[in-house]
């Protein structure tokens, strides 16, 4: 399968704007998958809806309506690009991404998405699990110092952070609580049961600590069959 192309990773390691410039230079399509965990628990929030109880989450997910419109993503109509990207809606995330009914509920939308044309598509298991027939698959990752700065300079801009929270009640936004709310989704995302994130040997590993975009977009381009 030629048509897609995959890139997984932790958080910070560069997934998103590599995936994007990469996509614009081969006239391809981006798919974050990422954005529809944080769509579901943008919406978990607003219900107030228990992430742990996966009954509630089922009702949620029978009637969610999740759209994409260029850059923008809508939940049941309501642009939440920017809202999706708070700290907080990173921790819920990633939370309620290790729910085997959220996975299933997202894996056919994923599916529909990627099959449409030629398409760039990140996340923690899109090599693994949602395109394991793809050719080009990568796995990009970064020290932790260096994906904890990354986030943070990309944190500091939005005034929704202001209220940032780390599980040590934490208010504070600084590269070191960062990389506490890093490490906790890092290993939850790659402990739990239902598609961890995972490097498997059909992928091309880079590592970006020290590698502009460019570097890493080349890198790519270089290997791709
Ligand atoms: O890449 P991101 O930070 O926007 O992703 C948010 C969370 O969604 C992440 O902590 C884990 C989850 N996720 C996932 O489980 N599988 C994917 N393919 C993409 C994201």
């Amino acid at each position: 399968m030629k048509n897609v192309i995959t890139i997984d990773g932790p958080s910070g390691s560069g997934k998103g704007t590599i995936s994007k410039l990469l996509a614009l230079k081969l006239g391809y399509d981006y798919l974050d998958t990422g954005a529809l965990y944080r769509a579901v628990a943008w919406k978990v929030r607003e219900k107030k809806t228990d992430p742990e109880n996966e009954e509630d989450l089922k009702k949620i997910l029978g009637n969610i309506k999740i759209n994409f419109k260029g850059d923008r993503i809508f939940v049941d109509g309501t642009d939440v690009s920017s809202d999706i990207r708070t700290a907080e809606i990173g921790e819920l995330s990633s939370q309620v991404s290790a729910k085997p009914a959220v996975r299933a509920a997202l894996f056919s939308l994923q599916r529909e998405m990627g099959l449409q044309g030629k398409v760039v598509i990140e996340g923690r298991d899109t090599g693994t699990v949602i395109f394991p027939e793809a050719e080009n698959k990568f796995y990009l990752d970064a020290g932790i110092e260096e994906r904890a700065r990354r986030r943070y300079e990309e944190l500091k801009d939005r005034a929704q952070n202001i209220e940032h929270r780390t599980q040590t009640g934490n208010n504070m936004l600084t590269i070191e609580t960062v990389m506490e709310d890093i490490r906790k989704r890092d290993l939850r995302d790659s402990s739990r049961e239902s598609s961890p994130l995972m490097k498997t040997d059909d992928m091309v590993y880079i590592d970006s600590t020290h590698l502009s975009i460019e570097e890493v977009v080349a890198k790519i381009l270089d290997h791709l069959k």
